[in-house]
């Protein structure tokens, strides 16, 4: 059986009642609902879209298991319920039995549900009124059917929801709102660690724990898209590590390290706000000890374009995500699609070398008038921060005349440095177009690809990319 549903928020009670009782809806039934959920050992539900849960009303115990959603505006999921015997002695075995397979519970979420069956346009439908701890108030419209019967079920709640005026639809389950919830309110003690062994202690009592490893590698001076990868981490994994390392072999000779930013205080500040459990911090030694040797190189993806303009940059890009991800061991590690030729080298390298770690990759956060992030941009003064808007406005427009069916890559090169030409004061070094795959100049340029571009304006360089 599919469960269909949509919720709704920002609900008015009363006028749901009485639009209810006009529709000839049944009394309503009233009570409480305590959802306990639980994340598998083998694999993650916050990233499958699994659900399972032990549910509780009054002393009724219920497993449910829901399915993935599947594509569509309306959450269409295989729901599979069982009822368990009554009781609490019941459920807290059924729990300790949960918990001696793997399973991890992750959260609780409490209700008071009302519930009002309806026989709409032939079909039999609920609506609820929820009032869920810590969130509020919701609608939700549901039916069980069929898979062949799935659409035009669909399409019956949502005619039902015109009726009822439910317009504000909430996509979140409220295992995802209540998780955000936790994130947002639970301030964690993150706590600061320099060195190696620390750091291996902290991962080795996590991995006790069975808790899964989020990591964020960062060069700090921290801003709102690192927090976006941070929050990405701390809602797919348990243990949440950030990394705050200046490293000095992805700088070219002619860069200077020594003018990189390092708010440390603003950054820690950050890192707690955010749920951050660990940040290591390390001295250059501590990565670099005296008689280092080893560097990693992503041949074929790491010379041109950011790699040409910064020799050797991607090679110690390379080095240091491989040895901090050895360090760290995590499950994820986080990168933003803003330094796009550094995800691919480091999928690459993750890739080729087996190293045994996902790459989740986030999107470009974006001043409201499209600037990327950047630990960069506090260089600009008012002046030029107002002409940075420029690298944005380029890339866009060489991506509308691809939409337009332009599809030369020197054409779409060209309306980019264009672009950047009438900005007085921006210095294109380079503008890109590339294949997302190779980073090579393909022919004809396809869904997929990428447009890069660099400029210097004053002596900040910007970089930001779109995929077409
Ligand atoms: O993107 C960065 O900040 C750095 O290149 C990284 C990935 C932290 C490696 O030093």
């Amino acid at each position: 059986m599919l469960e269909i549903e949509q919720k709704y928020a920002n609900i008015d009670p009363v006028d749901l009642r009485s639009r209810l009782a006009r529709l000839g809806a049944g009394p309503e039934v009233v009570h409480v609902e305590v959802d306990h959920y639980f994340n598998a050992a083998d694999r993650d539900f916050a990233r499958t879209g699994e659900a399972f849960r032990l549910r509780r009303i009054g002393s009724k115990n219920y497993f449910t298991y829901k399915g993935a959603k599947q594509p569509g505006t309306l959450k269409v999921r295989l729901e599979s319920e069982i009822a368990l015997p009554d009781g609490d002695e019941a459920a807290a075995q059924h729990a300790e039995m949960l918990r001696m397979l793997g399973f991890r519970a992750v959260a609780v979420v409490r209700k008071r549900r009302a519930s009002f069956p309806l026989s709409y346009q032939g079909t039999e439908v609920t609506v609820c009124l929820d009032e869920v701890e810590g969130l509020g108030t919701f609608a939700e419209v549901e039916v069980l059917a069929e898979q062949d019967q799935a659409g035009e079920a669909g399409a019956v709640l949502t005619r039902l929801a015109g009726d009822l005026g439910l317009t504000h639809v909430e996509p979140g389950s409220y295992l995802g709102l209540v998780l955000a919830l936790q994130a947002r309110t639970t301030r964690r003690e993150s706590v600061l660690v320099t060195t190696t062994d620390e750091l291996r202690s902290a991962r080795a009592e996590a991995r006790r724990k069975r808790l899964s490893i989020g990591f964020v590698p960062t060069m700090g001076a921290l801003h709102r898209g690192h927090r976006s990868l941070i929050e990405a981490a701390r809602s797919e994994c348990d243990f949440v590590v950030v990394s705050i390392f200046v490293n000095p072999t992805q700088f070219a000779p002619h860069e200077d390290l020594s003018r990189y930013p390092r708010p440390f205080d603003d950054d820690v500040r950050l890192c707690r706000e955010a749920g951050v459990d660990l940040i290591f911090h390390p001295a250059p030694e501590v990565i670099y000890p005296g008689g280092y040797r080893t560097f990693v190189e992503v041949t074929g993806l790491q010379d041109e374009w950011e790699g040409a303009s910064r020799p050797g940059h991607f090679r110690g890009v390379a080095t240091v995500v491989l040895k901090l991800s050895n360090l760290v061991q995590p499950d994820r590690v986080y990168l933003g699609q803003k330094d796009v030729q550094q995800v691919r080298i480091v999928q690459q390298l993750v890739r080729d070398l087996a190293v045994p770690v996902e790459v989740v990759v986030r999107p470009t956060v974006r001043e409201p008038d499209g600037l990327a992030l950047s630990s960069r941009n506090r260089y600009l003064d008012s002046e030029q921060r107002t002409k940075a808007v420029c690298v944005h406005r380029a890339l866009t427009a060489a991506a509308e005349r691809f939409t337009q069916g332009e599809t030369d890559p020197a054409t779409l090169r060209r309306v980019m440095a264009d672009h950047i030409a009438a900005t007085p004061g921006a210095v294109l070094d380079y503008a890109a177009v590339v294949s997302g795959d190779t980073f090579a100049v393909p022919e004809r340029v396809q869904s997929g690809a990428i447009l890069a571009l660099a400029v210097t304006i004053g002596t900040t360089r910007l970089i930001d990319n779109l995929v077409l």
